[in-house]
């Protein structure tokens, strides 16, 4: 299922950014900014194979029955997505198209991506299973803000557009920063209830 929602959000994102035209990025040109395009590009890449990754490291079934596999991909999970898509997006996010408000929530959300990568990948290889666990899904929680974003960005268009609709630029930097904020901290907070949540209590039936 979550496979099927990565497949559909790249068919639509992706096609902008594979042909390497600057001019069919959805995101404007920085002339002042040489790096700002390939980095943009780096970032998208690279999340990409996040993102499809992703899904597999957190598919109980594989991570059981096939570890070698789930230590390959979460290998290509941080050093093939996480580690240079957010060290890429570290050159983007603070000059965002959409104002101060989505380049200081997206400078923090890359910041904490690879934040929460790096506490995972010491948490593995200090045999901290545990650790390992919790990090790792709010690594992944983070990956997948970018997809709820686009949802977000919808929900706030349609209940700012009574207020702002007539100011179409406002609108828009009202949107975006919202719904950068809204995506990330919500998903974050979510992970954070089901890693703290107490274990569940096993009935023993006493015969
Ligand atoms: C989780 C850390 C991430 C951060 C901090 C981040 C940040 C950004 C920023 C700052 C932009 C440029 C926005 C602008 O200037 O208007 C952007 C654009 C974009 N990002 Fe990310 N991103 C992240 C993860 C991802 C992932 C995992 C993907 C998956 C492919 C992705 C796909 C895209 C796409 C497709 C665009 C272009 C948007 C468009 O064409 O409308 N990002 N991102």
């Amino acid at each position: 299922m979550l496979l099927v929602v990565v497949a559909l959000f790249l068919a639509v994102e992706l096609p902008a950014y594979v042909g390497l035209d600057p001019a069919a990025s959805r995101v404007p040109a920085r002339p002042d900014l040489p790096l700002h395009y390939p980095l943009l590009v780096a970032h998208i890449l690279f999340g990409s194979v996040a993102l499809v990754t992703a899904c597999l490291q957190i598919w109980p079934w594989l991570r059981r029955a096939h570890p070698v596999v789930h230590r390959r991909s979460g290998r290509i999970y941080l050093f093939g997505g996480v580690f240079p898509g957010g060290l890429a997006v570290l050159g983007v996010a603070p000059f965002s198209s959409t104002g101060p408000v989505s380049a200081v929530g997206n400078t923090a959300l890359a910041v904490l991506w690879l934040a929460t990568a790096v506490a995972g990948f010491r948490a593995a290889r200090a045999h901290r299973y545990g650790d390992h666990r919790r990090w790792m899904l709010r690594s992944v929680a983070l990956t997948f803000s970018i997809v709820v974003n686009r949802v977000w960005l919808v929900a706030y268009f349609l209940l700012f557009s009574p207020s702002l609709g007539d100011d179409p630029t406002a609108l828009v930097l009202a949107a975006a920063g919202a719904a950068v904020w809204t995506s990330w901290v919500v998903n974050l907070l979510v992970v954070e209830w089901w890693v703290l949540r107490p274990p569940r209590r096993r009935h023993h039936r006493t015969v």
